[in-house]
């Protein structure tokens, strides 16, 4: 059975759930590390209010007992703690009644906002009211996306494959252009996920800007996976290549408009004798090597055994609060556009996702070539494919 999951949820609805199908049996599950995922999802600096009421928890309701997997369909939930403020509203079994619609015509939306999925989400589905939209089209859903990969993380570290973000540049600062000093010892230890403390507090100088202006902003960021063996993900089909699948996870995220895996697009402006990664074999540790990982561990839609190198684009939030200028959905006049409370950067969240989605797809991939119903049955095709490669 592969993996699969499908999750359902609205961003004030009383909760988001996600059923996981194919998941091994017999993983022992810490619900604190997923609860810490969620966690790491809602830090970093230049977030909105909402981070205040979520502090996101997750329930476990199936496929899970006494903190071991089942094999069993694997039913996630996150309460929306905000859902109390909303009840009246967004009640899956409430009515439109004379005490209830006076409430709801005071939280519908009618002006789209550019750069959101509004407008074409409410002409797609027929709706008038554009709640029924971003409702659902919000980052909000992220969060069940990042529970579904700290439940993929707890089977990567049992096979010792480690993921790590950072975030690369925020609006026009970046690690890159300057020549830092002093760095942190992991990026969960800066508010903007930055390794080199100095640009933190330029980046946070940048966002402290943008909000003062009613702007917003972008940047970039960076996934690293640790502890693949070669041959991972596949070339023999194009919906088999892992590049495409993990590029495909990272675009799916709300906001990321770039993705690109090793050099990127710099690998499109330099010679080749400088981009691809030169092949020798190291006796000691019985494996072939690759002096540089300028292909970020993959060629071919495969991995080569290098660490997984993926970076993400994010264009600045599009709830600003010098409102762009749209037009009424009912009446089509023109209007500056409604501001629901809002993040002036989320470039540091966005990272976080980014590990979590990619976790799931390496767990997707591992499924595919390994299979393996039971954790033991997996583990042991897997050291045996480890101890195949030590001999070749
Ligand atoms: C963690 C995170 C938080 C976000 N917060 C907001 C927000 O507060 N306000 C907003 O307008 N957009 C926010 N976005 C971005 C929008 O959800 C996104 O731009 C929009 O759904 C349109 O999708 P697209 O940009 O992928 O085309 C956030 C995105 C992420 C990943």
């Amino acid at each position: 059975m592969s993996l699969r999951y499908l999750s359902g949820g609205e961003s004030h609805g009383p909760c988001l759930t996600a059923i996981i199908e194919g998941f091994w049996s017999g993983v022992e599950i810490s619900p604190e590390n997923i609860n810490n995922e969620l966690k790491r999802r809602q830090q970093g600096y230049g977030r909105g209010g909402r981070m205040k009421i979520e502090s996101d928890e997750v329930d476990i309701l199936s496929g899970v007992r006494l903190k071991k997997t089942l094999g069993t369909p694997i039913t996630l939930q996150i309460k929306n703690k905000d859902y109390e403020n909303w009840k009246e509203v967004m009640d899956p079994e409430g009515e439109e009644d004379d005490k209830s619609r006076s409430l709801i015509e005071e939280k519908s939306v009618t002006k789209p906002r550019p750069g959101h999925v509004d407008l074409s989400g409410a002409l797609k589905y027929g709706h008038k009211d554009i709640r029924n939209v971003l409702e659902r089209a919000s980052a909000r859903e992220t969060a069940v996306r990042v529970a579904i990969g700290g439940l993929s993380k707890e089977l990567l570290n049992k096979l010792n494959i480690s993921i790590s973000s950072h975030v690369l540049s925020i609006g026009s600062v970046s690690i890159n252009d300057i020549a830092g000093d002093s760095f942190y010892e992991s990026a969960d230890d800066s508010e903007t996920r930055c390794l080199d403390k100095n640009v933190t507090e330029k980046m946070k100088k940048e966002i402290d800007t943008a909000k003062e202006r009613g702007e917003s902003l972008g940047g970039t960021f960076e996934v690293i996976v640790n502890g693949l063996p070669p041959g991972i993900g596949d070339y023999v089909h194009w919906d088999k290549k892992l590049d495409g699948r993990l590029s495909s996870a990272i675009m799916s995220i709300q906001g990321v408009k770039g993705v690109e895996i090793g050099l990127g697009f710099e690998s499109s402006r330099l010679f080749g004798s400088k981009v691809h990664d030169e092949i020798y074999y190291s006796k000691s540790e019985k494996s072939f090597r690759r002096k540089t990982n300028n292909a970020g561990g993959l060629e071919g839609g495969v991995t080569n055994g290098a660490p997984l190198i993926i970076r993400g684009a994010m264009k600045p939030i599009p709830t600003l609060y010098t409102p762009l200028k749209s037009v009424s959905l009912d009446t089509k006049e023109a209007f500056e556009a409604s501001v629901e409370r809002s993040d002036c950067c989320a470039v540091p969240a966005c990272s976080v996702i980014a590990e979590n989605v990619i976790a799931w797809e390496i767990c997707k991939a591992i499924k595919e070539k390994f299979g393996g119903d039971s954790f033991e049955e997996l583990k042991r095709s897997y050291e045996a494919y480890l101890a195949y490669l030590r001999e070749v």
